[in-house]
């Protein structure tokens, strides 16, 4: 079969790292990169250090408002289906480089293959949302990564091209965590071991990232949030997000923080590296609430609702307001129960079920 896989953002890569390996195998990929993270931190680092193929084509849209982005994604993915006429279109997770992929493929009548599909914050203020519930419409293989997921696409009427085949994520995890010990020991002590200012002590730190527009929209949620970090009792690694970077380096003029070690996007095995010898997690990131809940790293999600809510079983993960006390209350007050801990993401194989379910769709079916 001939696939047309379109990625653009960083989770994208990462996903795409663990399923192209495993596709190859079987099918033809034309992998296309939109453009949407186009930073050397943000794209290319993943596509050399994950050995992820080269993208046979780069739309370079940038960035933009959402309607540009999406809009200039669209033309680039349409005129690319007509010159390969694939038999399906492969699209990960919510982003806007998704709800591109899912309306230039659907209009054209190629089969859309949603991998991540049936995630529900029920916030439809989040942009993410409605990229996921709009791509699901459209989707004519939905491939969930949770029970949960399933369910939640029975409840919209959507029951037919269903499929639950765990998280693709998880996979990266688990393949990638046998080098990450390695690698991110040597990056760490490379790069960061310094920025401590004495002795570097494993596991004697937090971790967090911040990106989401729900909290990006204001800088007093910055404020609050960096607020916090500068009141723990060890110091914060916070690899900043670039759009969140503007408000981080305005406030840190005003307020001179000690407690949080500023650093740029890092590569994923010494992300996985970082959280796997953090105490815990703060994070408004869809993938690191599942990173973390794998490599057995608490985690405190700043954000209202979260899709994964398998996480929040045992205190795994808690969400918490951006807001100074509340964060700071749920890192100290919150102990998670081991014994809740399952294997709701999988074994490590998503990839292999997608690629065998993938002959499933085929051209014709839409035309
Ligand atoms: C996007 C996704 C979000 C995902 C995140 C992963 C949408 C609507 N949002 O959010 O779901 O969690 O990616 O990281 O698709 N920028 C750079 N360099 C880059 C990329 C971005 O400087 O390489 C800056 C630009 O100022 C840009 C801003 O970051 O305007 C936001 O980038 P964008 O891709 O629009 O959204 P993300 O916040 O990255
Ligand atoms: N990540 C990374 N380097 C960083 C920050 C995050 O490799 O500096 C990884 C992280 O481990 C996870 C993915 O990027 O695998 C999550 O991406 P992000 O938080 O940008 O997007 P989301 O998952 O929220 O859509």
């Amino acid at each position: 079969m001939k696939i047309v896989t379109v990625v653009g953002a960083r989770p994208q890569f990462i996903k795409a790292a663990a399923v192209s390996r495993i596709i190859r195998k079987q099918h033809e990929e034309i992998l296309i990169h939109t453009g949407q993270h186009y930073d050397n931190n943000m794209s290319d680092i993943f596509f050399d250090e994950l050995r992820i193929p080269k993208p046979d084509k780069n739309l370079n849209v940038g960035s933009g408002s959402h309607a540009k982005q999406t809009a200039e994604m669209m033309i680039g993915i349409e005129q690319a289906l007509i010159d390969e006429r694939p038999d399906c279109l492969l699209i990960y997770g919510d982003t806007n480089s998704t709800l591109a992929g899912a309306i230039a493929a659907s209009k054209v009548h190629v089969p859309v293959v949603h991998v991540e599909a049936g995630l529900r914050s029920y916030n439809k203020n989040m942009p993410e949302e409605q990229n996921r519930v709009l791509a699901d419409h459209i989707s004519d293989l939905l491939l969930c990564p949770t029970d949960t997921a399933v369910e939640n696409l029975k409840n919209e009427g959507i029951t037919e091209g269903v499929y639950q085949v765990g998280d693709v994520m998880c996979d990266a995890v688990l393949y990638y965590s046998k080098m990450m010990e390695s690698h991110g020991r040597k990056d760490y002590f490379a790069q960061f071991a310094g920025l401590f200012g004495n002795i570097p002590v494993l596991d004697s730190w937090y971790m967090a990232t911040i990106h989401r527009a729900e909290n990006t929209d204001r800088i007093e949620k910055i404020r609050e949030i960096l607020g916090a970090f500068e009141e723990l009792d060890a110091p914060v690694i916070f690899p900043v997000h670039p759009r969140t970077k503007g408000m981080v380096e305005q406030l840190h003029q005003q307020y001179a923080y000690r407690n949080v070690i500023f650093i740029e996007p890092v590569g994923y095995l010494t992300m996985l590296y970082l959280v796997k010898h953090a105490m815990k997690t703060i994070t408004d990131s869809g993938g690191l609430q599942k990173e973390t809940y794998i490599l057995d790293t608490p985690c405190i999600t700043v954000r209202d609702q979260t899709e994964w809510v398998e996480t929040l079983r045992g205190n795994y993960n808690i969400l918490a307001k951006p807001d100074k006390e509340d964060i700071l209350n749920k890192i100290y007050q919150t102990q998670t129960d081991t014994k809740a801990k399952e294997d709701y993401y999988g074994d490590g194989h998503a990839s292999e079920k997608i690629c065998d379910l993938l002959s499933y769709v085929k051209r014709g079916e839409r035309e």
